[in-house]
């Protein structure tokens, strides 16, 4: 390895600096208001570590360095560009399984530089049995994360909604758990040979891979959130350990920040199902059951026109944003009407659910793109008892997330999920084009209710036609 002036003293302080910026980042992260330059911390303390470890480590030259730098940043560059923002949260999906597959290569290419090219002795014996170990861990999640984000992106796009249960489960992973850890013992502590020892570990991964599809393919429906932030977690976790594997103290702090930020998502959004760990990773929530009649008797519809009579007359409104109001990009429409309702005096606010939407944090991402002020957006815990001394929520491509069935029907895949009780206020416009079900692919019985009325049609030009029938009501 080449010395360079980063070594010693200087490159400490720039992996000082860099770890401070990781910390400080994450933290603004947390605020909606913060989250922008946090973003931007991140993206500089990132950069610094990159810079830091090639100059430091010189594994390989500086034109197979500048070559994956370059092909990684273009395929990047193409996603982001080419994807439409209603595809974000798919493409987080992919970027976790992108992080899992990079740690997995990562130790695989130290195991070949290590163990398989001096063909001397045991991966254990050359890099120690720590290293190996985590060598071995960084393989067997970072495999498992690759494989299960991949099967979440289909299942976050609505080409696989349920891959039902699967026969004794249970039994298949822990097989497939004993198998993993022979071939983890034989691949790094036992094989002398180069070409078993890589066949094994080989084996291992392809073993995670099948592990990480198991662990996701039964959790669906309302449950997904869960498993989104525990991937996340996990891509985190499998970088930490290729660290530990590699003597990267850089690597090991931002695999444990990401994996440890992650797990409380994880516990945040366990929280706002109401569900614990364990039994969504159990599986079992989120399956429709069979025969679930998706039809509605006695549903009562209306067009903007009316709706906006209605809005003349009120004093305050919720406005509920779902999925639908993402996939439709009807923010800024929703904003200009909450303008013109605020300009004639009525309250507005925005009722904002945890798991709205298809990511974390996916209502706040969309309503900021508007330019909503943060001050309207309330969560779930402080706006549910006000609906009851409100006039008129408006639910906006939301379905799940309002669905009552949640507090009623003891044997619904969301039952006992916490939702926006938008069933209270006095009057509740649904904004959506037909009566199809939410993500959770069950029927939502609120549309039912005497004091609903559905607004069929595309988010964006509802809101509009009601916003246009407002501007032209007197005041
Ligand atoms: P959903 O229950 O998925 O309902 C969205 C509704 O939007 C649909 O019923 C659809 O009805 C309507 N819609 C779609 N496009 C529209 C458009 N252009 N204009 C108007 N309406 C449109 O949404 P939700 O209430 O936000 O609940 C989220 C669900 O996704 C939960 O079950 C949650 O657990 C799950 N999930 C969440 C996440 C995260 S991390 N947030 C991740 C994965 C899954 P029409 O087709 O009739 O219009």
């Amino acid at each position: 390895m080449n010395a360079t002036v980063l070594d010693g003293g200087i490159g400490d302080l720039v992996a000082l600096v860099s770890i401070v910026l990781f910390a400080v980042g994450l933290k603004r992260l947390a605020r909606v208001r913060t989250a922008r330059s946090g973003n931007a911390l991140l993206a500089v303390g990132m950069l610094l570590a990159v810079v830091l470890t090639i100059a430091q480590t010189g594994v390989v030259g500086w034109p197979w360095i500048a070559g994956g730098l370059g092909l990684g940043a273009a395929g990047g560059v193409v996603i982001v560009l080419t994807a439409r923002a209603t595809r974000m949260p798919e493409i987080v999906a992919r970027f976790n399984g992108f992080g899992g597959l990079a740690s997995a290569l990562v130790a695989l290419a130290l195991f070949w530089r290590e163990v398989v090219e001096p063909a001397e002795a045991t991966a254990a014996a050359a890099l120690g049995a720590v290293p190996a170990g985590t060598l071995a861990l960084s393989v067997v999640i970072g495999g498992a994360t690759f494989a299960g984000s991949l099967l979440a992106e289909l299942k976050l796009r609505g080409l696989l909604r349920t891959v039902g249960g699967v026969p004794a489960r249970a039994v298949v992973m822990g097989v497939l758990a004993l198998a993993a850890l022979a071939l983890a013992g034989a691949s790094l502590f036992v094989l002398e040979d180069a070409t078993w020892a890589v066949a094994t570990i080989l084996g291992l991964a392809a073993v995670s891979a099948l592990v990480g599809l198991l662990l996701v393919a039964p959790i669906g429906g309302a449950d997904m959130p869960v498993v989104i932030s525990l991937l996340n977690s996990l891509s985190g976790l499998a970088a930490a350990a290729a660290g530990f594997a590699l003597g990267q103290v850089l690597l090991i702090i931002a695999g444990t920040m990401v994996g440890a930020a992650g797990l409380i998502l994880t516990r945040i959004m366990c929280t706002s199902m109401n569900r614990s760990l364990v039994a969504v990773l159990a599986g079992g929530y989120g399956a429709v059951p069979a025969g679930d009649a998706q039809e509605y008797t006695q549903v009562t519809s209306s067009d903007p026109e009316e709706a906006a009579m209605v809005l003349e007359a009120a004093g305050s409104v919720i406005i509920v944003p779902g999925y639908g109001l993402a996939a439709g990009r009807a923010q800024h429409a929703a904003a200009e009407l909450a303008g013109v309702l605020s300009a004639r005096g009525v309250d507005v606010r925005y009722a904002i659910h945890p798991v709205a939407g298809r990511m974390p944090g996916h209502m706040n991402v969309v309503l900021a793109e508007a330019d909503v002020p943060y001050e309207q957006l309330v969560e779930m815990d402080r706006i549910n008892p006000e609906f009851k001394t409100t006039d008129v929520a408006i639910v906006v491509g939301a379905n799940d997330v309002v669905n009552p069935a949640a507090n009623d029907q003891p044997g619904s895949p969301i039952a006992g999920m916490p939702i926006l009780e938008v069933e209270q206020a006095r009057r509740v416009f649904v904004i959506k084009r037909s009566l199809s079900p939410g993500y959770a692919g069950i029927k939502n019985e609120l549309f039912e209710r005497d004091n609903t009325v559905m607004l069929y049609g595309d988010a964006k030009g509802v809101l509009d036609q009601l916003t246009s029938e407002l501007q032209g009501a007197p005041v």
